[in-house]
């Protein structure tokens, strides 16, 4: 019985250990010249496509590619700037196209570059709107 418990504990470690694998949170500065990208994101793509599993973003995505790809737009490496500014202006399922005067394609390339540059230089995730307006009001 002893050794049954030790057992099912290495195991919840084992998966805890694979979950925080998959949602390894970047931490550091990100690169100055990306600073702008990553505004653009956290304005408008974050409320959907942050690293936090209940958004529709980061939901639809997960079930898209069942673990295969991150959800995580912001963790993905794979992603092309020509691919990208396709589905900000054209939209897909539920996410709206965005016109040039919400992004100006000066903001949608400083996204592009963001979203495309090398993981350590993207710094940490941008944070989600939400949670930036719950801190500055203080309520956190
Ligand atoms: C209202 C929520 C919402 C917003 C805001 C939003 N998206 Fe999306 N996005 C989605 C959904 C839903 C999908 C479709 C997922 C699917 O195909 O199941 C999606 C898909 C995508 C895809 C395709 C990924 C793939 O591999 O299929 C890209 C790229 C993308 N979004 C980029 C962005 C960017 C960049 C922004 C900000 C400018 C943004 N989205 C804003 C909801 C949103």
């Amino acid at each position: 019985m002893k050794r049954l418990a030790l057992l099912a504990a290495v195991a919840v470690l084992a998966v805890s250990g694979i979950a925080g694998a998959q949602q390894a949170t970047r931490t550091g500065p990100t690169s100055p010249d990306l600073a702008h990208g990553r505004d653009v994101f956290a304005r408008w793509c974050a409320p959907c496509h942050a690293a936090s599993p209940r958004l529709a973003g980061t939901m639809s995505l997960a079930a898209k590619y069942e673990g295969r790809l991150p959800a995580a737009l912001e963790d993905r490496t794979d992603l092309t700037a020509p691919v990208i500014s396709l589905f900000v202006r054209n939209g897909v399922a539920w996410m709206p196209p965005f016109r040039p005067t919400e992004i100006s394609n000066d903001d949608l390339a400083a996204l592009n570059a963001y979203l495309t540059a090398p993981l350590p230089r993207r710094g940490a995730h941008a944070p989600l709107l939400a949670d930036e307006m719950m801190q500055r009001s203080g309520a956190q």
